[in-house]
Parts: C-alpha cells; structure tokens; sequence
C-alpha cells in the first residue's frame, strides 16, 4: 500500500521534481505524439535496430560526438558540426535525416539538403543555451546601433554555427558568413579581407580567442555588445576604434571551465598535457597546451603516443568516451563541477527508438523545417563557409 502523504505531486513548478515522476509528462520535456518508451524497457536496442533496419536507406542518422553512447551506436556517422552540415548535405539519397545534436544542427541539416528530405530531431527540447542567447530582433537591433555610429557598412558579421536560422539569415542578407570552431581562423580572415570589423555572433569567447590566438589581434581591439543595454553598453568611439564587436553570449558547458583547475591539474598529474575547446573562456584557452574542436580534440587523442596523460577541457560524454577509447592513455576530465551537455543529453534511446519507429510507421515526427525566405539566405551563409578552404585548428 502506498503512503498518499509521501507521493510527489504534479506542481506548476514541475521541473524542480525532474526525476521524480511527480510530472510525467513535463520530464519529457516535449510531448511525443504516440508513445515514448520506458527508459527501462529492456528490448530498447533490439527495437532500434529493428526500427533502423526496416527504413534502410531511407534513414540516415548523424551524430554530435557531445550525444550518449546509447545514441551514437545507432549514427551511420559522428562528427563535429562541420562535419555533420557537410554529411547531411552529402546524403541526398535518404529520404530522412535524423538528427542526433541540437536544434541549430538540424535547421542547418533542413537547410542543407533538398526539398524531398525530411529531417528529424527526436527531442524537440534539445536546443542550445548559447543559440538562444542571439535572437534575431536584437541582432537586428544591434546592426541599427552600427549603423547609427556610420560602422555597418565596414563591418561583416560572422556567426557561429551554434546560431538559429534567423540570425545565420541575417548573417547571409549582410555579407557575412557562418563559422565552426574548426573554421573559424579561415572564416575571420575571409571576413577581414571583405571589410575592417567583423560583428561575430553569439559566442564572445570563440570569437575572442580566434581573433587574438589565431589572428595576432590585441584583446583592446575586441569589444563586447551587450543586447540588454542600450546601444549594446558602448559607446560610438568605442565601435569605431573596435576591430572584433562579439556578442556576449557563451556556451553553459564549456563557460564553466576554469584556469584554476589545469593549475590544479598540473600540480596533480604530473607530465599532464591540456586540451580544451575553444568555447571556453580566453583565460583557460592561454592556459591549455592544445585547443580544438571535439574532431580535432579527437584526432589529437587518437594520435597521442599511448602512456601520454590528458586532461580534456569539453562536454562529458565525450570526454568518458575518449577515455574508455583509450586505455593505452591516461585522460581525465579537466573541472569536477562541469556536467553533461543538457539538451545534447535530450536525446536518448527511448527518443531515439520513438522517432525511427515512428518513421518506419510512416509517420513523420518531430520535424525540423526553416521557412524558404530564412532558408535561402542562410543557406547564402553556409555556403560561404562550406566554400572556405578546408577546417584549421591549433594544436601547439
Ligand atoms: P564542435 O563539434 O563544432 O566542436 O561544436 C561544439 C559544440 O558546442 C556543439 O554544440
Ligand atoms: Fe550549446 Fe554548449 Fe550544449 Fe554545444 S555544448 S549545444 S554550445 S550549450
């Protein structure tokens, strides 16, 4: 018999009882038509693969290395976020993409291929913390203020993949360009050779570090534009004199990675070699010995020599991944209080296996699709990217 007293109940305040069933249906997340599959059911493998088997080639699952193992078996392809806009447009035989990242990943994907594929995203609540800090009537807002200072038409705007269709749009009507973290260096000289500043939307700290790591320009050469103060909180001089204007938007994951702990790291493992992403701040990125995107961070592991010790400054799952990879090397976790990727962590298996059973139904979830005006001019966006020579890292 069960205490009345001591069950959860349903509370508009439902997310402060995640995992305690008081809410079903909000620990969800997003409503899944039909039904989602018990995390505890014990055939989940047996019916993803079954599920994948039956639409064949009709699917074709991509996979950012940031997703749970669980999730990753099932991808006919991992990669970086370059690499998956490039893979989601090299596959126009599939009728299907499912998308195993977050949201921005999937509009690129939707973008990327033609109009008879459809692509999927099994969560529709893994969307990106950063992606949501620009949104497209404050960028627009912030081009008005360059304009008013007489800077927009020397200044080309640079964004981040980690970015909504809107704002890669905006990007694509202005000139600009979308970047990666694996090229971002080639992107920033594109856009300095076109003009004399470069708006680098939304994350300050990749465009910081590339731009005085990479580019050789000084940190007084970056300003940051703050959407939530009047005229982004600087004044005309200050945009006029600036070279870099980053957004102040950040990564939740890799924000939280501190130059304390690789001094820790270092005082703790000895002969530790540091590699970090370049999302994290200027001060950890000065720190580390190597910076690169989770390819490059994985190519460098890869290619380590076995007995070699690494501390990995980027989202778990692919740290934990790296290090049951590699057990000829030692690698650990660079920061105790960094966690899991929230919304990469989104999708998992019951999602998963609910969107390929659905599919293979006949019935089209979750959908992602951009409207054709957005499409178009984003698409302008991604294909100056895609047309920059090959992704550059830095790994010293
Ligand atoms: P990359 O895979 O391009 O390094 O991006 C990291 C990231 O944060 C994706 O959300
Ligand atoms: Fe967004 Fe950071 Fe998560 Fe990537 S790791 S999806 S940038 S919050």
């Amino acid at each position: 018999m069960t205490d009345l007293a001591l069950e959860p109940k349903p509370t508009p305040l439902a997310l402060l009882l995640l995992g305690r069933n008081a809410d079903p249906d909000s620990e969800k997340g997003v409503e899944c038509p039909g039904s989602l599959p018990p995390a505890s059911d014990p055939d989940l493998v047996q019916r993803a693969a079954a599920a994948k088997a039956r639409l064949g080639d009709r699917v074709f699952i991509l996979g950012h290395h940031y997703q749970r193992n669980e999730v990753i078996e099932f991808a006919d392809v991992t990669g970086d976020s370059f690499k998956l806009a490039q893979q989601a447009a090299a596959h126009p035989e599939a009728e299907y993409i499912v998308f195993c990242g977050v949201h921005f990943m999937a509009e690129s994907a939707d973008i990327l291929t033609s109009d008879s594929q459809q692509v999927v995203l099994p969560d529709m609540a893994a969307g990106c913390s950063m992606a949501d800090m620009a949104e497209i009537s404050q960028v627009e807002e912030c081009w008005r203020v360059l304009q008013e200072a007489g800077v927009a038409e020397v200044t080309v705007p640079v964004t981040y993949m980690n970015s909504t269709a809107a704002i890669k749009a905006f990007t694509g009507r202005n000139g600009g360009s979308v970047c990666t973290s694996s090229n971002a260096k080639a992107s920033l000289e594109w856009a300095f050779a076109k003009g004399e500043k470069v708006l680098f939307l939304p994350d300050q700290h990749l465009g910081r570090n590339t731009a005085v790591l990479e580019l050789g320009l000084s940190l007084d050469d970056c300003v940051i534009y703050n959407p939530r103060l009047p005229g982004g909180g600087l004044t005309t001089d200050q945009l006029r004199a600036a070279k870099m204007i980053l957004w102040r938007g950040h990564c939740s994951v890799h924000a939280r990675f501190t130059a304390k702990s690789i001094q820790d790291v270092r005082e703790q493992v000895p002969g530790v070699q540091v590699i970090v992403h370049p999302e994290c701040t200027y001060e950890v990125v000065s720190a580390a010995d190597a910076i690169g995107s989770t390819e490059v961070i994985i190519s460098t592991i890869t290619n380590a020599e076995p007995g070699s010790t690494w501390a990995i400054g980027t989202e778990l799952n692919l740290v934990q991944r790296l290090a049951q990879d590699h057990p000829d090397k030692q690698i650990v976790f660079l920061e105790k209080s960094v966690c899991f990727c929230a919304t990469m962590n989104r999708i998992d298996l019951p999602h998963l296996v609910w969107a390929l059973e659905s599919l293979a139904d006949g019935n089209l979830v979750n959908q992602i699709t951009v409207d054709p005006d957005t499409a178009h001019w984003a698409r302008v966006a991604l294909d100056r990217m895609l047309a920059l020579p090959g992704p550059t890292h830095r790994a010293d």
